[in-house]
């Protein structure tokens, strides 16, 4: 096991480059299964996340050639329809494969994906959606079974009570490209990665309307073709680079991103009192100075609005801002487990439902700390950069999901962190 070691106090400069989305390389991966042709992706991020999903696929009897770092050339001429449980637990994401079984195959058997500490994962908007179609879904032994020979097109609504949902509007766009007829799926999520997937799917020959609006019309095809595709970048890692300047009160440019993308977390950045300067539609810089901040009220929310998945990112920010700030998670209510450990470095944050009040300014102190989820371990991280004196993050396999050497480029923009062996953390601090 590694673990990481911060010393912090250290202002971040220069350049780092954001590589490409992980949400959206899983499902582009998952959606590959649809064509026997080969499909080759760019930009596909170096991931355990992403490695993992490409066993998943050769586990499927897809091809899968690395033809350069970050190109990878996919061919799923014979493919088999079940996942077994081993590899969906290990990550739930693989759900994003259900689609695209039914989509070619018109039958699936996958592993009902379990929760994971950022809350329960519910797949009820999925299988509503493909019993809508017609397909014949029966959940046993913890394997979701479903027939899609009966399967047309239709009206489907896609909102739950947390709005949409980004894996079920893409496991519905597979599963439907090629299902006779016309669907609707209204209340789609608008997520730029699912518009970046339809693309992908219309360069394969689907028929979608509406990419980017919350009502997308699939009109099925007999058949997809293989294609080329590049991966869009990745917003959240974009954000989180962002943040690493303004919390360390340096200056990072973050090259590569799609700068509307990022419209509420700029925003928030903007209102926050970090000054950002987009200096071109892919180019964006920030500078840190604490002392002009002033706390905000976030609520998170599906796209256009404040990304989730930079909610724990920014909560480590606020705990430095003199003031009371509010965080409302409105996508998954639990997501707070960063705040024990941002506590453990003196945080003052108290959780009120899906509310967490922090009471900022008081300043860090290294710890050892424990990451329990992705965006969770880059926010203690991100306040071990800022706090004073050493910490320690431990379970940094959370990290490596959905970062791509982040302890690196922190590294190279004057960061003091090591990524190290657990056993050379202080004897007291290592996990029981
Ligand atoms: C995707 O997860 C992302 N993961 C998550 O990023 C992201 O936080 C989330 O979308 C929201 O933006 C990938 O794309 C691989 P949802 P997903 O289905 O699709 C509820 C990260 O850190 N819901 O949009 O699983 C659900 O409980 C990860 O990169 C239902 O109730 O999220 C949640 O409260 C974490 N029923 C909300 O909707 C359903 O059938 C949003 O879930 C499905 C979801």
């Amino acid at each position: 096991m590694e673990v990481v070691r911060i010393v912090g106090g250290r202002p971040l400069a220069g350049a780092v480059t954001v590589a490409g989305a992980k949400n959206a390389s899983l499902p582009m991966l998952a959606a590959t299964l649809l064509t026997a042709e080969p499909c080759v992706l760019h930009n596909v991020p170096d991931l355990s996340d992403v490695r993992f999903m490409i066993e998943i696929l050769r586990h499927h009897g897809a091809t899968v050639e690395k033809l350069e770092p970050g190109s990878w050339r996919i061919t799923a001429e014979e493919i088999q329809p079940h996942t077994p449980y081993d590899l969906v637990r290990k990550m739930r994401a693989s759900i994003c494969l259900l689609g695209a079984l039914v989509g070619r195959l018109r039958e699936a058997e996958i592993a009902m994906p379990g929760g994971c500490v950022i809350g329960p994962r519910p797949i009820d908007l999925h299988l509503k959606g493909l019993a809508r179609l017609g397909c014949t879904v029966t959940h046993q032994n913890g394997y979701i079974s479903v027939d899609a020979r009966n399967a047309s097109g239709t009206y489907i609504f896609m909102g739950g009570r947390h709005g949409s949902t980004v894996t079920g509007t893409a496991n519905l766009l597979m599963a439907t490209v090629l299902t006779p007829g016309v669907t609707r799926l209204d209340s789609a999520a608008c997520e730029p990665e699912i518009v970046d997937l339809c693309r992908m799917l219309v360069a394969m020959g689907a028929r979608i309307e509406g990419i980017g609006s919350p009502v997308l019309t699939i009109t099925g095809v007999e058949k997809l073709g293989g294609c080329t595709h590049t991966v869009l970048p990745d917003r959240i890692e974009a954000g989180t680079y962002l943040l690493a300047g303004a919390i360390t009160e340096g200056e990072v440019t973050v090259h590569g991103a799609i700068t509307e993308q990022l419209g509420a977390f700029l925003d928030k950045l903007d209102e926050v009192g970090v000054e950002v300067d987009v200096l071109n539609p892919a180019v964006i810089r920030v500078r840190g100075n604490l002392a002009k901040c002033r706390p905000v009220d976030i609520i998170t929310l599906p796209h256009p609005g404040f990304a989730t998945d930079l909610q724990a990112q920014f909560s480590a920010l606020l705990t430095l801002i003199p003031g009371i700030s509010l965080i409302t998670e409105r996508i998954y209510p639990n997501r707070f487990m960063h705040v024990p450990e941002l506590q453990r470095m003196g945080a003052d944050i108290a959780i009120e439902g899906p509310t967490a009040i922090v009471k900022g300014g008081k300043g860090l102190t290294g710890a050892p700390v424990m990451a329990s989820d992705l965006r969770a371990s880059a926010a203690l991280i991100l306040a071990g950069l800022a706090a004073q004196g050493e910490t320690w993050v431990q379970r940094i396999y959370h990290l490596d999901r959905g970062y791509a050497q982040f302890d690196k480029q922190l590294a190279a923009l004057g960061a003091d962190i090591a990524r190290l062996k657990a056993e050379e953390m202080p004897k007291d601090y290592c996990e029981e």
